[in-house]
């Protein structure tokens, strides 16, 4: 019997800067996906206590795009990256909730790659889970959240480059609480907008080179507004990582609020992905004491905003604890 569990991650600041080869601090969190799978046989067959219908599917798939039910298509996109060599039968359960933001796609595909006996190194088992999620989603989705499951560091925050996938951990001090607030807002025309906002992205690096090494001084090259707003978002973002990084490993927690703050009027107002709603609960966060800073995490549109705060001083939200990566137990 094999047993994986992968966790899913909250991002503490650094959004729509992975998939530009930027900087983003993403934490492995003790809420994750476990698989329990009898390996053996030509099919992949897993029911999940979450979903109504089962996946069945064989070794070779064709479009995992196309596979149903549509949860199956993280699975089939997994088996298309790792090429298993049998196939097994198991269960899958998730603390996770789906739609939140905080990467339950992802944990799925890294729990399941392992579950199938994938043995290459973290970064190797993130790459691969990326096309998957991409594949199966059609969502051209960067590294951060599969890199974060498969390579996270307990009581660490991960400082990634999403240029050369460099990982350095930033110690999460003593006496902060990273907590996740759920807006009530399932995440919405999540995929669609994401894929605009790459190419957004893209356009302005093809006028400015590429954005991780780009300066807000090369703004002024970009003439479409729009472009232009959304480059100042990744190169401003990029900056507000690496100074958050200092600010959390220093101590600083009122400088690290300040800028996930300043994060989120960049991912409201530059790069259009925030909500009223996540606006809303950002705002009331930040006005309780005790709260260093808020802002939404992952894709937007919906889901979680995270929230950096003294102990104890919330009483809605899951508080998150910072676990190692995805590992699995042979029994
Ligand atoms: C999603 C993607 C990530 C990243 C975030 C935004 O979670 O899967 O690769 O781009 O959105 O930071």
């Amino acid at each position: 019997m094999t047993t994986a569990f992968a966790p899913g991650r909250v991002n503490l600041i650094g959004d729509h800067t992975d998939y530009t080869g930027g900087f983003v601090l993403p934490m492995a969190v003790h809420l994750g996906t476990t698989v329990i799978l009898q390996p053996g046989g030509e099919r992949v067959r897993l029911t999940s206590a979450s979903e109504s219908e089962p996946c069945d599917l064989p070794l070779e798939v064709g479009d995992p795009s196309a596979v149903r039910p549509a949860w199956g298509r993280y699975v089939a996109g997994v088996i298309s990256e790792t090429h298993p060599r049998e196939g097994g039968q198991g269960i899958i359960s998730s603390t996770l909730p789906s739609g939140a933001g905080l990467s339950s796609s992802a944990a799925l595909e890294v729990a399941v790659a392992l579950a199938l006996g994938f043995t290459g190194s973290p970064l190797q088992l993130a790459l691969a889970c990326q096309r998957a999620e991409q594949n199966a989603s059609k969502v051209p989705c960067g590294v951060m959240d599969q890199l974060a499951s498969a390579a996270g560091v307990a009581g660490h925050a991960l400082l990634i480059d999403c240029t050369t996938n460099d990982i350095r951990p930033v110690a999460i001090p003593g006496g902060v609480e990273v907590v996740a607030v759920h807006s009530g807002q399932k995440r919405r025309l999540a995929g669609s907008a994401y894929a605009e906002r790459r190419a957004e992205c893209e356009a302005a690096a093809a006028i400015v080179g590429p954005l991780r090494r780009a300066s807000v001084d090369d703004l002024g090259r970009i003439d479409d507004g729009l472009t232009r707003r959304r480059a100042r978002h990744v190169i401003t973002e990029n900056q507000r990582v690496l100074a958050f990084a200092d600010a959390l490993e220093t101590g600083r927690l009122k400088e690290a609020g300040e800028l996930m703050a300043a994060s989120h009027e960049s991912l409201r107002t530059d790069f259009g992905v925030s909500t009223p709603v996540l606006d809303d609960l950002v705002a009331a966060l930040s006005g309780v004491s005790g709260v260093y800073g808020a802002r939404l995490t992952g894709a937007g549109f919906g889901g979680c905003v995270v929230a950096l705060t003294a102990p104890g001083v919330l009483d809605s939200g899951c508080r998150l604890q910072a676990v190692g990566g995805a590992c699995r137990l042979e029994t």
